[in-house]
């Protein structure tokens, strides 16, 4: 039987740490599912179908990796999907808290799907999508922390 993750977020943008937790999760999943998924909290530069494009874009070549959008509660998309866990990366002690809260509610929703850390690679440590924002927005160099076709729509946005 074939294994399912799901990795969720805003992606607002996708980031090379993104796609490296991406990469990594095919090396213990069948298939990945790029969630983009709405927080709450957050108001977003990019509109989903524009995120949905950028992800369809960096993962064009990686037939095991589907991107899809979903409105509602995660845990009611992986209970649809029978995913057997979700993927999220960790990039410092600050992540923890609020990663915790989420994966213990989560799993409240849905006992029978784990969330599955993965710590962020070392170049990845400090990259953030709204550090990514910011320094696009002021006209600074993204290379080697988002990808290239990336930094081409950022630049495309705040041209505008
Ligand atoms: N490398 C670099 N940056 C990373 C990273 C990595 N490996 N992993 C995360 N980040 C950054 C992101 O760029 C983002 O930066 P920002 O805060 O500046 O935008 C931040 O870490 C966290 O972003 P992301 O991983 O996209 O998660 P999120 O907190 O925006 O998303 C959802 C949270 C969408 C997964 C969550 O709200 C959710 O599941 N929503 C669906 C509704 C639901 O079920 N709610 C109940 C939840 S209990």
């Amino acid at each position: 039987m074939s294994t399912l993750a799901i990795y969720p977020g805003s992606f607002d943008p996708v980031t090379l740490g993104h796609v490296d937790i991406v990469e990594r999760s095919l090396g213990l999943f069948d298939e990945v599912i790029v969630l983009i998924a709405e927080s709450s909290q957050k108001k977003g530069l990019f509109s989903i179908s524009e995120k949905k494009e950028h992800l369809q874009d960096v993962f064009k070549h990686e037939k095991r990796v589907i991107i899809d959008v979903w409105p509602g509660l995660l845990m009611e998309y992986a209970g649809k999907k029978k995913a057997n866990a979700i993927v999220r990366g960790l990039r410092a002690v600050s992540d923890f808290e609020y990663e915790f809260q989420m994966a213990a509610m989560n799993k409240r929703l849905r006992p029978s799907i784990d969330t599955i850390f993965m710590m962020t690679s070392e170049k990845y440590y400090f990259v953030s999508s709204h550090l990514v924002r910011e320094i696009a927005s002021l006209g600074g160099a993204l290379t080697d922390i988002v990808p290239p076709v990336i930094e081409k729509r950022l630049k495309e946005k705040f041209k505008k």
